[in-house]
């Protein structure tokens, strides 16, 4: 096999982890990028040392085996189709799409792609922490006895404190308007969510309220800037019905002052508890298993040997042929919650999450 030519559409923010995992990686060369910002693409091309900056889609295609997709979310579902359709292995961004009926049919092409053996993912990057894969793999294993009790959050501070750049720099502001991102619930409530339930289980149902708070500019209170409406959510808090019987709340926010980037997701069963926190240690788990530990309400906390991050299985499946998980319809089904979240944000109702 030769190099794998890796692509990149979008070259902002998030693109630099992208490639500046690629370009780590052997039998991996980074062949094209494409942004509709031409000079950012070639300082980025430049940066990492792609061999060629790509005009438009269907040329960034033809010169590359597999593409990442690193623009704003509401292009993702119709780059994602032409790539697979072009049968070239897809390594999307979450969230996956901004609608269910998107994500049906990118999950749908993503199907169809890997009878002829595309690999595809879509990056939930936080699969990347040893702790969250150690949970997987505590709860797949029957430990914890039955769940009964959920708890995660992800928080951010970001509209309180411009810890990463002011909200109203370019590469915040398409996230505050509805037009153009899922706001908190769709950007980061993707990645708990899919933290919560790859680790607790499947979602049966949700009730959700969501919240828009006006943002501060320059000591005023605005619900608009920059020909940008600021209406998309900033908060959320959703209860959760799972499919194995168990109860929890999920709560993400962008205005949680004092936590940067903060994930947490804490899972208790008849017999044992599991709590793994990224921010505190992103290769460890905190566990109580066992009566004798539960009488004495007593963590143990373990250090785990890191494990690969999501480029690096992208790259793995891509050589050895074998899809790995997150994949485009893990993607799917986690956009499914988010639409269940959204219609209950609505309704003030529990809503069933539907099937993908
Ligand atoms: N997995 C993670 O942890 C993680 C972290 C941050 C961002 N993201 C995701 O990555 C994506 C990009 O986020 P970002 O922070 O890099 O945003 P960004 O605004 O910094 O970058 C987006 C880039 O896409 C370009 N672009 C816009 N329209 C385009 C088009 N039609 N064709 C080509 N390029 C186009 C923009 O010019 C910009 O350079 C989003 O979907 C976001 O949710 C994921």
């Amino acid at each position: 096999m030769g190099k794998i030519r890796i692509g990149i559409v979008g070259t902002g923010g998030m693109a630099h982890a992208h490639a500046g995992n690629f370009q780590q990686m052997k039998g991996v060369a980074l062949a094209s990028c494409l942004d509709v910002n031409a000079e950012r693409a070639k300082t980025f091309a430049e940066k990492f040392g792609f061999k060629k900056v790509a005009t438009d889609f269907d040329g960034l295609l033809a010169d590359c085996d597999a593409i990442s997709v690193v623009t704003p979310d509401a292009l993702h579902a119709q780059q994602s189709l032409a790539i697979l359709r072009a049968g070239k292995h897809l390594l999307c961004e979450k969230p996956l799409t901004i609608s269910l009926e998107e994500a049906k049919e990118v999950a749908e092409a993503a199907r169809k792609a890997s009878e002829v053996g595309v690999i595809h993912m879509t990056n939930f990057s936080y699969r990347g922490s040893a702790g969250f894969q150690k949970a997987i793999e505590l709860r797949e294993s029957g430990v914890l006895g039955h769940i009964r009790h959920v708890s995660s959050f992800y928080l951010q501070e970001w509209l309180a404190a411009p810890i990463w750049g002011h909200w109203s720099n370019e590469g915040f502001l398409w996230r505050l308007d509805k037009r153009t991102s899922g706001g908190v619930l769709g950007d980061v409530g993707c990645h708990i969510l899919d933290m919560t339930t790859a680790i607790a289980g499947d979602v049966k149902r949700v009730r959700c309220e969501l919240r828009t708070f006006e943002k501060v500019y320059e000591g005023q209170l605005v619900s608009e800037h920059g020909g940008k409406n600021l209406d998309a959510n900033d908060s959320a808090v959703i209860e959760v019905e799972f499919s194995n019987g168990a109860f929890g709340v999920v709560q993400t926010t962008r205005w949680a002052t004092g936590h940067a980037n903060h994930l947490r997701c804490e899972v208790h069963g008849t017999e044992g508890v599991l709590s793994v926190d990224l921010d505190r240690n992103w290769n460890g788990i905190d566990t109580m298993i066992g009566e004798k530990a539960l009488m004495k309400a007593k963590w143990k906390s373990k250090d785990l040997k890191p494990t690969p991050s999501n480029y690096e299985r992208f790259i793995k499946s891509i050589k050895t042929g074998r899809q790995d998980q997150p994949d485009i319809v893990r993607g799917a089904e986690v956009q499914a919650i988010l639409h269940a979240c959204e219609q209950s944000s609505v309704s003030g109702k529990w809503e069933l999450v539907p099937s993908i």
